[in-house]
């Protein structure tokens, strides 16, 4: 069940597991290059413990200790040297690869779940919040999705191997640095976290400094305009302070790690030279033995740091995991549900219909009304009595807090979201144009459609004049920024994505915006010819726009205080709706 109050929150337990099939998806289609890598990684542990063992031997035989031929090591040598290079760059591309493949996978994946996500859910994530999630948890994911946890078994078994391997040269070196590694493993994986709380602060600061980039950009317009420069220059600069404390309490923690590394390389091999030469003193151990400790001496740390960042990051992942769960499982808009049944015209019912956004107060107070099949609504109201939330519940962008809503008598809840888009067209107040040409932005970037429809449905909006003013016609490039549209022709644009759609259901919400008279009247007749035979609510804040209409609903404060046919209420002196007509004024 998805929640039909508009409250949905990140981690609905709706679908819980939803998200377990993609992950078991992923590792079946890169099971290969997940075996090539476990495959490969104890392989390169394997050669990582031999070179020193192999030195050790040429060693050995060079100063006459062992009689062996050195030849024949150092062409062995060489072959690990020649595989150590061979492995590695296989490692590396197959690694890159993995994690390429997972991250956008998993990135697809969350951009597809949160584009079909209803309208109450952006109010809940903040857009920097969502941009840390699609970037940044991705990526660790993607990471723990690849390698992370083949890498992290592959480092502890180089490091149980060192620790085997300098046992197995003299009992007394393994004596002395198992303890040391432990010790070493433990400070290690202390300083690594140390820093890790700092980096989220600052990767959090960050997303919200592209979330405010987002609004400021968006809003420029309007923002300088109203005179609030000044106050997005003082955010702007507040966040930056922020962005600097996070970013310089990130950077102490950090510069704690590479010293440690460094402390720990100098004291195994001092640890490892000391016992060496004594041992060498006493007899007990060759030169080639102590050449070797020494080598691996030095190798420990790369074991030892690899695995306590590698924990780290999986602790990260964890977290990442469970945010990008969230994500997932948060149930889609459009999943199942029933069919609309015929072609329309369908009748609209509202029943005792009461809504508020989230939390707030109702916008909505139990509207009823029905408008029969195939006739036009017009709902008329002061500004913020509720008229675009009306027209957002009908097309099912929100949800009832109580009370229902049917087409055709069938419950809009329980209908197939991807069924009731096709029949419903909404025309919103405003556009969103995006970066694209015209025919991007008629289209939504669907292929498939013929140009000469095209051009049929804006010219039957009313755009010819603006087609035919463009050179480059349906080619056009049009962005939010410098190639936009005006409000009127944005409102156009909309009803020409209607018209192609072939609804059996209009939505119209005009704009509040003033537009030209003769805009407003080119608009308005497309609007009529286009209504005409479905079942249509149009929201107007002008009367004249209302000449036509079948129905009026006269809202106040969210509360429906007149619903009938315009005669009916003109002819009723007392009627809210005549006394608006008398005053010759839009209500808005
Ligand atoms: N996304 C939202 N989140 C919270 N409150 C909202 C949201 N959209 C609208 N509201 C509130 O709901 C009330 C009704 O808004 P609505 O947009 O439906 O009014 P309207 O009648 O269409 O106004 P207008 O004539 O200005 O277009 C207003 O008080 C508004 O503040
Ligand atoms: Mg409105």
């Amino acid at each position: 069940m998805d929640n039909p109050d508009g409250h949905e929150t990140f981690g609905n337990n709706a679908d819980s597991h939803a998200w377990l099939p993609f992950f078991r998806n992923h590792f079946r289609i890169n099971r290969g290059r997940i075996a090539l890598l476990a495959l490969l990684l104890p392989l390169d542990v394997a050669r990582q413990l031999l070179t020193p063992e192999i030195l050790r031997r040429f060693i050995d035989a060079a100063t006459g200790h062992v009689p062996q031929s050195a030849g024949r090591l150092v062409a062995v040598y060489f072959a690990l040297v020649a595989a150590g290079l061979g492995t590695a760059t296989l490692l590396t591309n197959v690694s890159a690869k993995l994690a390429w493949t997972s991250t956008n996978a998993l990135r697809d994946r969350i951009v597809r779940n949160i584009l079909h996500q209803r309208a109450s859910f952006f109010h809940d994530a903040a857009p920097g919040e969502l941009v840390d999630r699609i970037d940044n948890d991705t990526t660790r994911l993607g990471s723990i999705m690849s390698n992370l946890l083949l890498d992290l078994a592959a480092q502890t078994l180089l490091a149980v191997g060192i620790v085997a391997a300098l046992f197995h040269l003299d009992w007394r070196f393994g004596a002395l640095f198992l303890p040391f590694a432990a010790t070493m493993l433990a400070l290690l994986r202390r300083q690594a976290g140390r820093a890790l709380p700092h980096i989220e602060a600052q990767r959090r600061t960050e997303a919200r400094i592209l979330g405010a980039v987002d609004e400021w950009t968006t809003g420029a317009e309007d923002l300088r305009t109203g005179g609030a420069v000044t106050h997005v220059r003082r955010a702007l600069w507040d966040l930056a302070r922020l962005e600097y404390r996070t970013g310089r309490a990130a950077a102490a923690a950090g510069v704690r790690w590479p010293a440690t590394v460094q402390a720990l390389s100098v004291v195994s091999i001092l640890l490892a030279l000391a016992l060496g030469i004594w041992l060498h003193h006493r007899g007990s151990a060759t030169v080639g033995t102590v050449f070797a400790a020494l080598s691996y001496a030095t190798l420990i740390r790369f074991p030892l740091t690899q695995i306590a960042s590698r924990i780290q990051e999986a602790q990260a992942a964890v977290v990442s995991l469970r945010r990008v769960r969230a994500l997932l499982e948060n149930p889609p808009d459009h999943r199942g549900g029933a069919e609309l049944a015929g072609t329309g015209p369908y009748d609209l019912v509202f029943e005792h219909v009461t809504f508020a956004y989230g939390d707030g107060p109702r916008v909505l107070d139990d509207v009823s009304f029905r408008l029969p099949p195939g006739k036009t609504l017009g709902v008329v109201g002061r500004t913020g009595s509720g008229k675009s939330t009306l027209i957002k519940l009908a097309f099912h962008h929100v949800a009832p807090t109580a009370g229902q809503i049917r087409i055709g008598g069938q419950d809009l809840h329980a209908l197939d979201r991807r069924a009731l888009r096709r029949a419903v067209a909404y025309v919103p107040q405003g556009i969103t144009l995006f970066t694209g040409t015209l025919r991007d932005n008629l289209t939504l970037f669907a292929p498939g459609h013929d140009d000469a429809v095209l051009v049929a449905a804006l010219r039957e909006a009313g755009l010819g004049p603006l087609l035919e003013s463009l050179p480059d016609g349906l080619d056009s490039h049009l962005d939010a920024g410098r190639n936009g549209l005006s409000v009127g022709e944005g409102q156009m644009l909309n009803l020409a994505r209607a018209f192609l759609t072939e609804p059996a259901v209009v939505l119209l919400d005009e704009p509040s915006a003033q537009i030209d008279p003769h805009t407003e009247q080119t608009l308005r007749e497309a609007l009529h010819r286009f209504a005409r035979g479905r079942t249509a609510i149009i929201v107007s804040h002008r009367l004249a726009a209302l000449h036509h209409v079948d129905r009026i609903l006269v809202l106040e404060n969210g509360r429906a205080v007149e619903y009938g046919e315009p005669a009916r209420l003109l002819a009723d002196a007392d009627s809210v709706f005549a006394g608006l007509v008398a005053q010759g004024q839009p209500p808005a």
